[in-house]
């Protein structure tokens, strides 16, 4: 019997969950959706209570990315690669050699159905050694043929998105005359503030890490906790850590007047974003802000294109985010809303196109 009352949309198209032959640990590769093309996302190495809860944040950790690849205009789908740690319990060197072969393993058995590349708790060097085992890893080190440190290019998008904010919050892309709070200060935050601070703004900053004052003292940016800098009275909230702060609680206490950053999974469930929207705060769906670093990977590695052109692809962010910010605006829906329908009709469009996985588009997406 064939299933026809499923919603296809919301179910993955493969998942694996492996006890790692080396490590012992559990290693999840979600595969959302290859009807773009081959699917891509992070491999994410962090604590969690449960594997349980690594697998779960797989599964939408990956979905996100297949809306992240449609709304940049990408011919891929999503997937995500999630290896739980037990609280407490660093691997040395050697464990962690042991766990990224166990990863390339798996991902090796996909055969082409999906590639990985850098997330939280990985790196250009981590992508080096999946590689051994597989060749579907992006974002090795430069040196080793790979396009490096996706964390700049992300970045880029970042500050491309905040220009088409403000110009739809406050009617300017002058970021000099407005205020900024940017929650978390790791590889991307770092390099927004940094942005940010280069562009004039007036900045806040708050890190879960100490030690990383020196990155806002450098920046000019009033430091603050984590608490404050998430309900601080800035014009734009820019959430760079972990996701999952905006959630029904933590809505009510926001003093800004807009949100965008690269966390992904900013909301803790879909219906947050309404929660937003009647409070007047303005937030730039995730999925379209942070995909400044896997627009650049693809455009230099998949496509060979140069670094300028890449570049210039990484900036149209600012254009598809404001074209979904005008779409929910004309429509009166959420940008969230608006970012998901434009996601799933790409991937029906992409789906029916027999052109449809060639090239990227060109118009800089
Ligand atoms: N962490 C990246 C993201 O969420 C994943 C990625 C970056 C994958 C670069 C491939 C290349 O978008």
């Amino acid at each position: 019997m064939v299933a026809t009352d499923i919603d296809i949309e919301s179910m993955h198209e493969h998942v694996v969950v492996k006890r790692g032959a080396r490590s012992g640990l559990p290693v999840v590769v979600a595969v959302h959706s290859t009807a773009l093309g081959q699917a891509i996302g992070g491999c994410r190495i962090a604590y969690y209570p449960h594997w349980h809860d690594g697998f779960t944040d797989a599964l939408r950790l990956s979905a996100a990315m297949s809306d992240k690849c449609a709304l940049a205009g990408l011919p891929n789908g999503g997937g995500k690669t999630v290896v739980a740690l037990p609280p407490g319990r660093t691997p040395d060197a050697a464990g962690r050699r042991a766990l990224l072969h166990d990863v390339g393993d798996v991902i090796a058995g996909l055969a082409g159905a999906y590639a990985t590349g850098p997330d939280v708790g990985t790196g250009p060097d981590d992508m080096l050694t999946i590689a051994e085992r597989t060749p579907h890893a992006f974002c090795r080190p430069v040196e080793a043929g790979g396009s490096g440190d996706s964390s700049e290019h992300t970045a880029v998008g970042v500050l491309a998105a905040l220009h088409a904010l403000c110009t739809e919050r406050f009617g300017s892309a002058d970021l000099s005359a407005r205020s900024f709070a940017v929650l978390g200060l790791g590889r991307v935050g770092g390099h927004v503030l940094r942005m940010l601070a280069g562009a004039g703004a007036t900045l806040v900053a708050g890190d879960i890490d100490e030690t990383r004052r020196g990155l806002a003292d450098a920046a000019g940016a009033a430091w603050v906790s984590p608490e404050d800098c998430l309900t601080a009275g800035v014009d734009v909230l820019v959430p760079a850590a972990l996701g999952g702060l905006l959630t029904a609680r933590s809505v009510p206490k926001l003093r800004c007047a807009a949100i965008a950053g690269p966390a992904n999974n900013q909301l803790d469930a879909p219906a947050t974003a309404e929660l937003l929207d009647q409070r007047g705060v303005l937030w730039a769906p995730d999925v379209v802000v942070s995909a400044g670093g896997i627009i650049h990977a693809t455009a230099v590695e998949l496509h060979h294109e140069t670094s300028a052109r890449a570049a210039a692809r990484v900036r149209g962010i600012a254009d598809t985010l404001a074209g979904i910010l005008r779409d929910a605006r004309a429509g009166g829906s959420t940008p969230a809303d608006a970012a998901r329908s434009q996601a799933r009709q790409r991937r029906r469009d992409g789906h029916r196109s027999p052109t449809s996985g060639q090239a990227p588009s060109s118009d800089g997406r």
